[in-house]
């Protein structure tokens, strides 16, 4: 790591100094409502070349466009189903990203080489505002794939971001710093491409609220053909070994909601009193695990559906393959 420089995403100048690195081809971790991203310029082949490699991430794993606004969605993607603009409508700006055909500004090198492309409006006010300025500049969209390296645990601070890149980006990138994200796990994917919405992969905007808009969908198989690098059997993984739903023993970690009490020499290290505060702490938890070398961890899973639903499924990836 050599003078990464951090930025405030509350000083108006060092936001704009961060849309210029995203124009000249570096690339920018940024806050979003969900985790943190590693922004480069979508239309900038190198800047997205960098992406892979300081992520390790295989290049077939395609990325996230993000824009600032649904009016600007027809650039990127093309035969956009009337049940996509309404959801886009209905959650932007917001944790959701609609899988779209895609356009011919949304290039081989983005998409992993699928027909599709991936776009997703958030609402963090840092990311907003760093999105206009990249706009104003002609900047048409900022990819973003999770600040981590290819199969860890998201960053939800720029520290953990920081501590996941800092040694594989240069002087010339930044890290700009806007706090907690405020939902702590990855935007729904949902898949646009047929008569019904497919959710790809689970998020804040649950099933629930997407039947709600489209009054259909399709969620007969949450493994998706198209490549989605979350449905890989482990991924969001920390060190320390997840173990699901068993009593822990002396020793070891624990993670539940607080309505479970803390067995004797087990270590606590969160006690979300909801679902929506389970989803909030859970990646700064397994974080923390590791930081305080806990190598088990016991996880109560949260029951029921909505957003307990999108974090049994972050935790049964985290758990696997141990
Ligand atoms: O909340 C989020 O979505 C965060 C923030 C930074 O926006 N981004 C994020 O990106 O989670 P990433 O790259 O870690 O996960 C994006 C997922 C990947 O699993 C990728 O395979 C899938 O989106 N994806 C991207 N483009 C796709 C496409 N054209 N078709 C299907 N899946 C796609
Ligand atoms: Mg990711």
């Amino acid at each position: 790591m050599t003078n990464l420089q951090f930025l405030s995403g509350s000083s108006a100048s060092e936001l704009k100094s961060a849309a210029e690195k995203l124009i000249s081809g570096n690339l920018v971790v940024f806050p979003t409502e969900t985790v943190y991203g590693l922004g480069a310029d979508a239309s900038n082949a190198e800047a997205v070349e960098r992406i892979y490699s300081v992520k390790a991430r295989p290049k077939n794993h395609p990325l996230i466009v993000h824009i600032s606004s649904i009016n600007r969605l027809s650039n990127w993607a093309k035969d956009i189903p009337k049940y996509a603009t309404d959801l886009g409508h209905q959650f932007w700006p917001g944790p959701l990203t609609l899988v779209l055909n895609r356009s011919a500004l949304a290039m081989d090198f983005i998409t992993g080489g699928q027909d599709s492309v991936a776009i997703r409006v958030p609402s963090n006010p840092v990311a907003v505002t760093l999105l206009q300025l990249f706009e104003a500049k002609g900047g048409m969209g900022i990819v973003a794939p999770s600040a981590n390296r290819f199969g860890h645990v998201s960053a939800t601070t720029a520290v953990a971001a920081l501590e996941e890149l800092g040694e594989y980006l240069t002087s010339k990138d930044s890290i700009l710093d806007g706090g907690n994200c405020e939902i702590g796990i990855e935007s729904t994917i949902i898949d646009c491409r047929s008569s019904a919405p497919r959710i790809v992969r689970l998020g804040a905007i649950t099933q629930e609220m997407i039947v709600q808009v489209t009054k259909k969908v399709d969620s007969s198989n949450l493994k998706s053909k198209i490549r989605v690098s979350g449905a890989l059997e482990k991924h969001y993984a920390p060190k320390a070994r997840i173990i699901l739903d068993e009593e822990p023993i002396a020793g070891q970690g624990l993670i539940a909601l607080s309505v479970f009490p803390t067995p004797e020499g087990v270590f606590r290290i969160s006690s979300p009193k909801t679902p929506v505060e389970y989803a909030h702490v859970l990646y700064e938890s397994l974080r923390a695990a590791d930081i305080l070398q806990i190598s088990e961890v016991v996880v109560y899973l949260p029951i029921g559906e909505g957003i307990s639903a999108a974090i049994r499924d972050r935790l049964g990836k985290a758990s696997n393959g141990r």
